[in-house]
């Protein structure tokens, strides 16, 4: 199966978290992208998503999809998302596609978090994938600088601004044996929004598309 394949294959079995469920947290990506094209199957079954970003706004819309405001609807039954990486404690690297900070937001507001991923995403240690932080943009330089002194090397990437208007710092070459502390340490960066470690929250159960199967973790 090709990586795409693999990604379409686990995003059709989260469909069974989804069961009776009437809003949805959904996330962003490219396997999310397929969750949502399954989600028009359940169009008329369910109220509505609540998104990540958007571009995930825009294809739910597409779909016919209402999408709704978190604030409007209390906690979430489930989020469904992808991730970058994935260790065996289920804490996550996420922000590759710079949604991180709405994708953290859901997960904080969801009983559920159900994480979906090809097998090319499971590490033992995260941080092979450089660690997405977004920053206010005033803030760039100074928290590159205090990210250098923790053995990172962040990279802006340039030309992109997020869905908040704020920029990212991907960070090279961190080995992340303590995600919960680094995740902690950073988010208190003055002048960093969200740091993608996702392991305060992690996910609560990964689906794994690996060879023709779909392993639960
Ligand atoms: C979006 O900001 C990310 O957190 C995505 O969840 C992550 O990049 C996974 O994307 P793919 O499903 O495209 O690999």
């Amino acid at each position: 199966m090709t990586q795409d394949e693999l990604k379409q294959k686990v995003a059709q079995a989260a469909l069974k978290y989804i069961k009776d469920v009437p809003i949805i947290g959904v996330g962003t990506g490219s396997t999310v992208n397929h969750f949502i094209d399954y989600l028009a199957d359940f169009r008329g079954q369910i109220e509505g998503a609540v998104s990540s970003s958007e571009s995930s706004t825009q294809r739910l819309k597409k779909l016919g999809i209402p999408v709704l405001d978190l604030n409007a609807v209390g906690p979430l039954e489930v989020y469904i998302d992808g991730a970058d990486e994935v260790n065996p404690q289920k804490h996550l690297i996420k922000g590759g596609g710079g949604a991180l900070t709405r994708e953290k937001i859901i997960a904080a507001a969801s009983k559920t978090f159900v994480c979906i991923v090809d097998e090319n995403k499971c590490v033992d240690i995260l941080g092979a994938f450089p660690l997405p932080v977004e920053v206010v943009p005033m803030a760039r330089s100074y928290v590159a600088r205090e990210l250098v002194k923790l053995g990172g090397q962040p990279v802006w990437r340039e030309n992109y601004i997020t869905d908040n208007h704020n920029e990212i710092l991907d960070v090279h070459n961190l080995s992340i044996l303590e995600p919960k502390k680094l995740e902690a340490i950073i988010n208190n960066i003055t002048g960093v929004v969200t740091v993608g470690i996702f392991a305060e929250r992690p996910a609560d159960i990964v689906l794994i598309g690996k060879g023709t199967e779909v392993v639960t973790l």
